[in-house]
């Protein structure tokens, strides 16, 4: 789906605008959710009054300061936590029904891949557990490893890789399931800056090839805006949506555009509003 179709022209953006354009297909959709979580001495909320519709194959980046519910958003989306008001639908379901078709794929800011297995019985894990009850992915482990350019490294062990590396398989696990919705949790935070330019290049490659909603969290402008067709800024205490920002970018990019005016304008705008939030 291309970002002018996502961002309808500023003149027909409503105040609120967090329900798409018409006549586009929704892939999640959420109405006033609230998180709380109750621990020993309080209570925590960290989601209030969320609503967001998410188009199906759209790229939207997550941003906003530390505690405002990035992490908790996701979780509420992959079903491993439930919101404590409000509805959500993922897929025309709610998230459990979408959980156990295997419709959603997680990568976490740790690649988590079991040490004493290879990279392709890393990649291969999910299909295991479900014992059959997954659907055949479009692509084989092995093809998936190519597509996340490890392919000659199939049976290299996590030990033997480099935390790019590591991060490479843990999203191709993630697509092993053939799932329509992508969740990534900072998955290149701990990176060096060219690996992780380097993965957000090819991230949007594979992103375009399989064309899977995804949504992922960042601290990183110019990582949000780079990958994004829309950014979500969350502000916090208690999280909630601070603003919806258009990224008017070609759809192909190359890290080259991080140079354009249009880039540098859009991460001054994503700077004043995180600073606000
Ligand atoms: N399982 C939990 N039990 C209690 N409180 C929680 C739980 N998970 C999250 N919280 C609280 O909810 C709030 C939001 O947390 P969350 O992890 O979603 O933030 P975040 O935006 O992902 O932050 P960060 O950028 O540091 O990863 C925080 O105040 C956090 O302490
Ligand atoms: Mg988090």
């Amino acid at each position: 789906m291309h970002a002018a179709t996502l961002n309808p022209p500023r003149a027909e953006r409503g105040s609120s605008h967090f329900a798409l354009p018409q006549g586009i297909d929704c892939a999640v959709s959420c109405r006033d959710i609230n998180v709380r979580f109750f621990t020993d001495r309080r209570s925590v909320t960290a989601i209030e009054g969320l609503s967001l519709d998410i188009a199906s194959g759209e790229f939207l980046t997550l941003l906003g300061p530390s505690g405002c519910g990035k992490s908790t958003f996701l979780r509420v989306v992959a079903d491993l936590v439930k919101p404590s008001r409000g509805s959500i639908n993922v897929l025309g379901s709610a998230p459990q029904a979408a959980r156990e078709r295997r419709d959603i794929g997680f990568v976490f800011q740790d690649a988590a891949l079991l040490p004493w297995r290879t990279a392709i019985e890393n990649v291969a894990l999910p299909l295991e557990v479900a014992n059959g009850r997954a659907r055949a992915g479009r692509a084989t482990p092995r093809e998936l490893l190519e597509l996340v350019g490890l392919k000659g490294r199939e049976d290299a062990f996590p030990h033997e890789m480099s935390g790019g590396m590591r991060q490479r398989v843990a999203i191709a696990r993630a697509l092993v399931c053939d799932p329509k919705v992508l969740l990534m949790d900072e998955p290149f935070g701990a990176l060096d800056e060219i690996t992780r330019d380097r993965l957000n290049e090819e991230l949007r490659r594979v992103w375009k090839e399989l064309g899977l909603t995804t949504l992922f969290v960042t601290h990183s402008i110019y990582e949000a805006a780079f990958l994004g067709q829309r950014v979500l800024m969350l502000a916090a205490n208690p999280g909630r949506v601070k603003e919806i920002i258009p990224v008017d970018l070609p759809e192909d990019r190359t890290l080259d555009i991080r140079e354009t005016r249009e880039f540098v304008e859009l991460t001054a705008r994503l700077r004043r509003v995180l600073e606000t939030c």
